[in-house]
């Protein structure tokens, strides 16, 4: 039988490389849309074998190339996503409603078999976070105009290749003192990149009717238990500080004004709301695929790196004699 072929945007990203190593193992073909071949070209290459991959360069205003793309594809998947805002362009709109809203009308017009789109949780109740507002509005365009999609609303993705937890990592490595934005309270539902890239394979594959499906992994935990766990697991001992909101608001003030920013203001008041399942919503687990790798048991392989001696490590190994 013929590989169906997947069009995938923003699959040179964390979520993308699993996925398309996961869907071309699976007899999928893809095409990857990447702003830079020069830069991403290699990344994404080696995720797939020969034969089952394409990459097109093209920038998500390029209506007319990406246009062409559609003709060809079976199925269509949005990971393309910014958690700050930037000059050129990169503004929440422009990637979380303009853009998803172009490709669900492409999808419409080629009568795609299928359109998953990766949007976020908890973003029903941040309604002062223009990261949530901006999603939430993509969300409503896309399900007007193609309602043959299916959107998946991830709490945090973490893997070995994640911004998260290896970043978390580093800065605990680093710093004698962290905070707590808002006593370490909000909670989480970590979910593993893999368990997620599954979800999306089986949507696909089934063309899923839900069309919004919250995914989430096995067990809450609250901010400051994830950073007790990776303390836990990198062996060190810091303090974790609860940080009055001004003084957060402040910090995040300053950090935004660099070009990759460890926090933004917008982030912040993201923070303040729980990230687990609404109940408003089938989770993936309603529709028969628990997520099953834990927060701790899986960063427990790749944090090594983070302890006395490992390649990530502020601390040189010390023998014991
Ligand atoms: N990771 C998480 O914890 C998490 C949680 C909830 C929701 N999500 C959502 O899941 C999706 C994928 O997340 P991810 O973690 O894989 O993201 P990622 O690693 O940051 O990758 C996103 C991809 O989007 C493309 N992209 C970024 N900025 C762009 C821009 N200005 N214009 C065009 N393309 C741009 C990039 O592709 P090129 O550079 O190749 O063009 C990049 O590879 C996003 O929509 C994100 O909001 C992620």
């Amino acid at each position: 039988m013929k590989a169906k072929n997947c069009l995938i945007f923003g699959g040179s990203g964390h979520i993308g490389s699993n996925l398309i190593r996961k869907l071309t193992k699976n007899n999928l073909r893809v095409t990857v849309v990447t702003r830079n071949i020069h830069q991403k070209g290699l990344k994404i290459k080696t995720q797939a074998n020969a034969g089952f991959i394409d990459i097109v360069e093209s920038t998500i205003y390029d209506e007319k190339k990406i246009e062409k793309l559609f003709s060809k594809a079976d199925y269509c998947i949005n990971l393309v996503g910014i958690l700050y805002e930037s000059k050129k362009g990169n503004s929440f709109k422009n990637i979380h409603t303009i853009f998803p809203t172009l490709l669900a009308k492409l999808c419409k017009k080629y009568n795609i078999k299928h359109f998953v789109h990766l949007s976020a949780l908890g973003i029903n109740n941040a309604t002062d976070s223009l990261y949530a507002i901006s999603k939430l509005d993509g969300e409503k365009n896309i399900l007007n105009i193609f309602p043959k999609t299916t959107i998946l609303r991830p709490s945090v993705v973490f893997s070995n290749s994640d911004n998260f937890s290896t970043q978390f990592m580093t800065l605990l490595n680093r710093l004698p003192i962290f905070p707590l934005y808002y006593s370490g309270n909000t909670k989480f539902m970590p979910i593993h990149c893999s368990d997620l890239t599954s979800i999306i394979l089986n949507v696909i594959q089934n063309e899923t009717k839900s069309q919004i499906i919250e995914c989430v992994g096995p067990e809450v935990l609250s901010f400051k238990e994830i950073l007790e766990i990776l303390l836990n697991l990198i062996e060190k001992k810091r303090f974790l500080i609860p940080l009055p909101l001004f003084a957060a608001n402040l910090t995040a003030k300053f950090f935004q004004l660099f070009p990759n920013p460890l926090l933004t203001q917008d982030q912040l008041r993201l923070l303040k709301y729980d990230n687990i399942t609404s109940g408003k919503y089938k989770t993936n687990s309603e529709i028969g695929l628990p997520s099953k790798l834990f927060f701790k048991n899986e960063v427990k392989k790749y944090s090594y790196m983070w302890k006395e001696g490992g390649q990530f490590s502020t601390e040189k190994y010390n023998e014991k004699s």
